[in-house]
């Protein structure tokens, strides 16, 4: 095995630590990514998810702990990581089209070049014929296409996604899932996906992380191995599936009973 593309470290993060109220978000989190990898990362509300890949994002900083990618320690944002946030962040001044070539104009990539991958990820996330509309213009799932897209053309080798697709319908959903992994298959990229759906978590990835209520630690990992040749409906059927997801929803489901323990006493 090689070096790690990302590694966690006695990760901790507390909001607030000079005023009345300080939030343990996170507390001593450790884990190890390899390259190419396709991690879920699930838990309770509140347990720190985002906050972990926002850190890794390099948006914020730990309170203890560190984050290296590479083999260097990272304390900004870099164009090696992509972030797909929880909520549609699209510019709703900009088309579809101006919305997936901003970050590639930052870049300073020439206007060929930035011609040939806006369409290319249009045409990848399904999104020919929406070029010229706004987002407003635009249904919860194209958004989320156009922000997948927008984050995809950059090429980041890292792709953090946080429940990119928690608000859309479940069909819509789906046919997003298979183009992850289509497009997952094609460029290798070093994948952390945050959800809420253990069926999400275990249909996508190859290693799930269950994190604890908060203060959010790492509870367990399990390794998913699902011939993904096969088609949606033979995976999903399949004993390793239905054997996997029981594993997670296990561990899942009594991190959630404590979360509401919590909350209720
Ligand atoms: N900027 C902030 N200031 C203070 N507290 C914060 C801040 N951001 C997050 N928190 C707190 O840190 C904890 C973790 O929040 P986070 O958003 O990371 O959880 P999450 O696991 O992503 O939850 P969800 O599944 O609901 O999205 C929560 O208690 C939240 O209230
Ligand atoms: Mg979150």
């Amino acid at each position: 095995m090689g070096r790690s593309k990302i590694s966690v470290r006695g990760l901790s993060k507390v909001f607030n630590p000079l005023k009345g109220n300080p939030v343990v978000a996170l507390e001593n989190v450790n884990f190890d990514v390899e390259e190419g990898e396709f991690i879920a990362i699930v838990g309770p509300s509140g347990c720190g998810k985002s906050t972990l890949l926002y850190m890794i994002a390099g948006f914020i900083q730990p309170t203890k702990g560190e984050i290296i990618v590479d083999g260097r320690r990272i304390n900004s944002p870099g164009p090696d990581r992509g972030i797909v946030f929880q909520e549609y962040a699209l510019f709703p001044w900009l088309t579809v089209e101006g919305n997936i070539k901003y970050g590639l104009e930052e870049k300073g990539l020439d206007q060929d070049e930035i011609d040939e991958k806006v369409s290319k990820y249009i045409r990848l996330m399904g999104l020919e014929g929406f070029e010229h509309k706004y987002p407003k213009e635009l249904s919860g799932g194209m958004k989320q296409r156009v922000a997948i897209a927008r984050t995809l053309a950059y090429e980041p080798e890292i792709l953090l996604m946080d429940e990119p697709f928690g608000a859309l319908d479940a069909q819509t959903r789906e046919l997003l899932q298979e183009e992850l992994l289509r497009i997952w298959e094609e460029t290798r990229k070093t994948v952390l996906f945050v959800t809420h759906s253990v069926d999400e978590a275990v249909y996508l990835s190859q290693r799930v992380i269950i994190m604890t209520c908060r203060p959010g630690r790492v509870k367990n990992t399990v390794n998913v191995r699902l011939d993904k040749t096969l088609s949606r409906e033979d995976v999903i059927t399949s004993r390793e599936f239905v054997e996997t997801r029981h594993k997670v929803w296990v561990d899942v489901r009594e991190e959630v009973m404590k979360h509401y323990c919590i909350v209720e006493g």
